[in-house]
């Protein structure tokens, strides 16, 4: 399926749904019709049965340069107000499905924080991260300044957000931006190895999962506890539960049904 500025594959393998990042001469920057076009595609595969996980990629050059320059340069305050570009990022945020990143190049900006926002990155060696905002006279405004903090830490995140600096892909995995570094010419087979494992898990407990490791940025350890609890017990009101555990007890393996 093929939007404007996105390419959507459903199938792209068993289970596996992939959402390109398709303005190359822009280097994927993000305009508020891709922003929209992402979000679309992102709410269907969530909706769709068919699909555990999505692959967020971009192209060898760019997973995306950040927010378009070029679109926000005469806005006014008002006009970003009205706007409300970050409505769009809070449904994002709200998907149920992991979200891989698969990124090469440059992950910039708003890029950068549409990498954060996934569940899991994997970065070829030429992938670069950065916030270089503070360059245009501004700042993260899609989570760059709280996401990047808590993923880094604060004196890197100060030094990425206040002194524009870039982080090569061995920087990032040192500082737990991300999960793993490969070759350029692996990065999505990489990231495709590592759906297709959490594909053939139960998409309940996945689901369940995600959301409470989620909730450690929202809570108290106590709070997060106890959250963490009850998704636990939740689990056990599943059929892919008994199938999980009947499975081990029989020595065979598992057919997860997402019941
Ligand atoms: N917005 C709009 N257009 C962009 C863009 C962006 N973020 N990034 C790159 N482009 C365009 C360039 O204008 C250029 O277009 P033309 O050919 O029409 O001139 C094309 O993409 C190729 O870019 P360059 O010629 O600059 O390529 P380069 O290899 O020399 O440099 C780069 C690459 C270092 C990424 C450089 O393009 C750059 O610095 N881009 C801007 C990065 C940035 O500041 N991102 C943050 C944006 S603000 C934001 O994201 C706010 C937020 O938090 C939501």
């Amino acid at each position: 399926m093929e939007n404007q500025f996105t390419i959507i594959t459903p199938q792209y393998a068993k289970h596996i749904a992939l959402i390109q990042i398709n303005r190359p001469k822009e280097l994927n920057a993000l305009n508020l019709e891709t922003m929209g076009e992402i979000r679309d595609a992102i709410k269907m595969l969530d909706a769709d049965d068919a699909v555990r996980v999505i692959i967020l990629t971009g192209n060898e050059k760019a997973f995306a340069a950040g927010a378009d320059i070029k679109q926000m340069a005469n806005k006014t305050a008002i006009d970003m107000f009205n706007i409300d570009q970050f409505t769009t990022w809070d449904t994002i945020k709200k998907t149920k499905k992991p979200i891989i990143a698969a990124v090469s190049g440059f992950a910039l900006g708003g890029g950068c924080e549409l990498v954060m926002i996934c569940d899991m990155v994997i970065a070829s060696e030429t992938a670069r991260f950065g916030q270089p905002e503070i360059n245009l006279a501004i700042m993260p405004g899609a989570g760059g300044t709280q996401r990047m903090t808590r993923a880094v830490g604060k004196v890197i995140a100060m030094e990425m957000v206040l002194g524009g600096r870039f982080l090569t892909a061995t920087e990032a995995l040192q500082h737990g931006l991300i999960n793993k570094v490969v070759p350029v010419e692996l990065y999505l087979e990489e990231a495709v190895l590592l759906a297709k494992t959490i594909s053939t898990f139960s998409p309940i407990a996945i689901r369940l999962a995600k959301e409470s490791v989620n909730q450690a940025f929202n809570s108290t350890l106590d709070e997060g506890l106890m959250f963490e609890r009850k998704n636990f017990y939740m689990c056990f009101a599943s059929e892919d539960q008994k199938e999980g555990m009947a499975a081990f007890v029989d020595k065979r393996k598992a057919d997860f049904k997402g019941r």
